[in-house]
């Protein structure tokens, strides 16, 4: 395990580098992240490079024992370089271009930027490749952050021949995108133009050119990330490479399709003053299926132009734990010190501008001294569990043009049942849809939107073979071009679900209805509700009220040797608690009784060994039980050897890892 953090050597005199690698030192740190907003400083002029006080910067951390993290700059172009080639600054929906003055001010499409970038990518890689202090590479910075989608003319341009590539012919395009509909066939290629603002907005762009442009963006995202990553493979191939992403918070490129080009994954952890990233955390697991790092972790007030409350007491050291509770192998704070100049003046850093060490160096310096206890019993640990909940771009794409009604976000079901298992201690992945489902024995598909033969034919070759699934309501609307189904929902997925939509009813969060299930219990549900057919499924749970009471909510249906669940509709918050209950007796799933509120429990395991961690992520004390014998690993100084059974006081943001005897 690391610690570490990012540092910007190029905004403070060089006669404090050695001040700054030495309070490192102490703290515990072994890595730095280094330069990925320093073109102007790398580049001065155009093919000028000075790596020279990147060197010294790079050397000063090493003699302190620290090792360097190098991002390639090309999120802030340098002013000489807009000067030259303007149209490097992307061009909004309104078509109105952006201006030089913040970052990200660059088209990804735009040929001398892409060149520019490969230039400097290169000419770094080959200055680093022989230096053993520096052990890998950064990519950009936050790529799809910010206003991700530009509309210039390069882009149209680059758009089409996707297209070309996507459909051959522009018969088939047109048929795919229904553009029968307001005149909108094309008859040249030329006449297709990148989503800008109509008299409708942007939004009401046809349904399927809008998802097309999304995908044409997200697969030049991951392009722009490969040439990078491709560089260092040629270059130095013993550094790696990975990107810090931005865990739930970036929509603008498929994370599954860009975890393939990435060593391993990385991201920016702002956690909210209170409240859980835990879920965020398992997203960022699952891009690969395994262990991560956090890049940025927030290690002070943060903001740019207002401030957020400080971290409390505990809260830092709590992030930290949580982080590596969930597969982080290394977490990096952001940002050593806060800057003086720029936009982010107000980001604090540990460091507050004045430098001078306090409570939160200090608190940071004790996580230090435990990083380093602890590494060798967490070293090779991996999270492994038996429920996943599927989580797709694509369809998170089709829900946001199309969001259907009030309150229904494609994630909507995702996050009640990973907060529902997280209440019970049940581990949870979270998994692309191109996943291997056969490991686990539940699999939560919230809302298929999209649907198309083969991703259909996997999830029911997986249910079939005993595999348990559920699937929300709004599955099997569309097919992959956003073209509607002409079928009887949820679609190519009605039959292995036993069931057939004969209506549904879009209540939005003002409506309200109920269902009551077969043995009684009742449950006020809200925005959506299905009214199912019973095609050889069970009912679960029929309404109380409107015009479809008595008909079925929610069913499950045995198909083949597994079963398909299907949620009609949005139940209270005890629904899902009590079907996780279900689930956890029926399934045999490792869950965690009698877990107080606030605190999550979650492992990290190898072959011989089984760690438990219990996270308390609130500002006040808990008391959880213990199930089995531990040994405390963390958690009450002084007593590391101690072994533990019945139960364990957390003071607030109190950690715990626990080595299960
Ligand atoms: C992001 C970026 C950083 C910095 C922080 C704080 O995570 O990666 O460069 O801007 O946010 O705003
Ligand atoms: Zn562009």
């Amino acid at each position: 395990m690391r610690l570490g953090v990012d540092y910007y050597p190029e905004h403070w005199h060089e006669d404090r580098w050695k001040i700054d690698a030495k309070l490192m030192r102490d703290a515990g740190f072994s890595v730095v992240r280094l330069a990925e907003f320093a073109w102007s400083r790398l580049e001065p002029s155009e093919e000028v490079y000075d790596f020279s006080w990147l060197d010294r910067a790079i050397d000063t951390l090493d003699d302190a024992g620290i090792k360097t993290v190098l991002g390639t700059p090309t999120a802030a172009p340098p002013a000489w370089m807009i000067e030259r080639y303007p149209d490097i600054l992307p061009v909004d929906v309104q078509g109105v271009q952006q201006g030089f003055g913040a970052r990200l001010h660059r088209c990804f499409s735009n040929p001398h930027y892409r060149e520019y970038a490969r230039a400097v990518t290169v000419a770094m890689v080959d200055h680093y490749k022989g230096w053993p202090q520096v052990i890998g590479w950064q990519t950009d910075n936050e790529l799809g952050e910010g206003p991700a989608r530009c509309v210039c003319d390069t882009c149209a341009e680059r758009f089409r021949q996707w297209l070309k590539r996507k459909y051959g012919t522009l018969d088939t395009l047109n048929a795919q995108w229904g553009a029968y509909f307001w005149s909108q066939e094309y008859r040249a290629w030329h006449q297709i133009p990148a989503p800008r603002q109509t008299p409708y907005g942007q939004v009401y762009h046809n349904p399927s050119l809008l998802l097309d442009y999304w995908r044409f963006v997200s697969d030049l995202i991951v392009e722009f990330h490969r040439e990078q990553a491709r560089i260092v493979k040629a270059i130095a191939p013993h550094q790696f490479v990975t990107h810090n992403m931005m865990g739930l918070h970036c929509h603008s490129y498929d994370h599954f399709a860009f975890g393939a080009e990435v060593d391993f994954v990385s991201w920016d952890n702002y956690p909210p003053p209170t409240g859980s990233v835990a879920m965020a955390h398992d997203l960022m697991r699952g891009i690969k299926g395994a262990n991560f790092w956090v890049m940025e972790e927030k290690s002070g007030p943060t903001g740019a132009l207002k401030m957020s409350p400080t971290p409390r007491p505990g809260q830092i050291r709590m992030w930290t734990w949580q982080a590596v509770a969930r597969g982080a192998d290394a977490v990096v704070y952001f940002r050593w010190r806060s800057c003086r100049g720029g936009a982010e003046q107000f980001w604090h850093g540990i460091l507050n501008h004045d430098a001078v060490p306090r409570r939160r160096y200090r608190e940071i310096k004790e996580v230090g001294a435990e990083f380093e206890q602890l590494s060798p019993a967490v070293a090779g640990t991996t999270v492994e569990n038996d429920v996943a909940i599927v989580y797709s771009y694509d369809q998170v794409w089709a829900h946001n043009i199309q969001p259907q009604t009030d309150g229904l976000t494609y994630w909507l079901h995702g996050e009640k049942f990973h907060s529902a298992f997280s209440r019970a201690g049940v581990g949870v992945d979270i998994i692309g849809l191109s996943a291997d489902f056969s490991k686990y024995k539940l699999v939560i598909f919230p809302s298929l939107f999209l649907l198309d033969e083969k991703i259909a034919n996997r999830i029911v070759g997986y249910i079939k073979n005993g595999g348990w699934a559920l699937l929300t309501a709004r599955t099997g609307v569309k097919n992959w071009n956003n073209l509607a189904w002409d079928k009887p929902l949820p679609g190519l997925l009605a039959e292995c679900a036993g069931i057939e939509i004969d209506e549904y009813d879009a209540i939005s969060n003002r409506g309200q209805n109920g269902v009551r299930t077969a043995d009684g219990k009742e449950y006020s549900v809200t925005i959506w509700c299905d009214i199912i057919d019973l095609k050889g499924a069970e009912p679960l749970a029929r309404y109380t009220g409107d015009f479809y009471k008595d008909r079925p909510a929610i069913t499950v249906n045995q198909c083949g040797s597994g079963r398909a669940y299907y949620l009609g509709t949005v139940p209270e918050d005890a629904w899902y608690r009590d079907m996780v209950q279900i689930y956890v007796k029926e399934l045999s799933l490792a869950d965690y009784p009698g877990l107080p509120e606030g605190v999550e429990a979650s492992w990290r395991v190898a072959p011989d060994k089984k760690l438990l961690f219990l996270v308390n992520i609130t500002g006040e004390e808990r008391c959880a039980p213990l199930h089995g014998k531990f040994r405390n690993l963390l958690g009450e100084p002084g007593a590391s050897e101690k072994p533990v059974t019945g139960q364990v006081t957390m003071p607030s943001y109190g950690v715990r890892v626990l080595l299960k005897a």
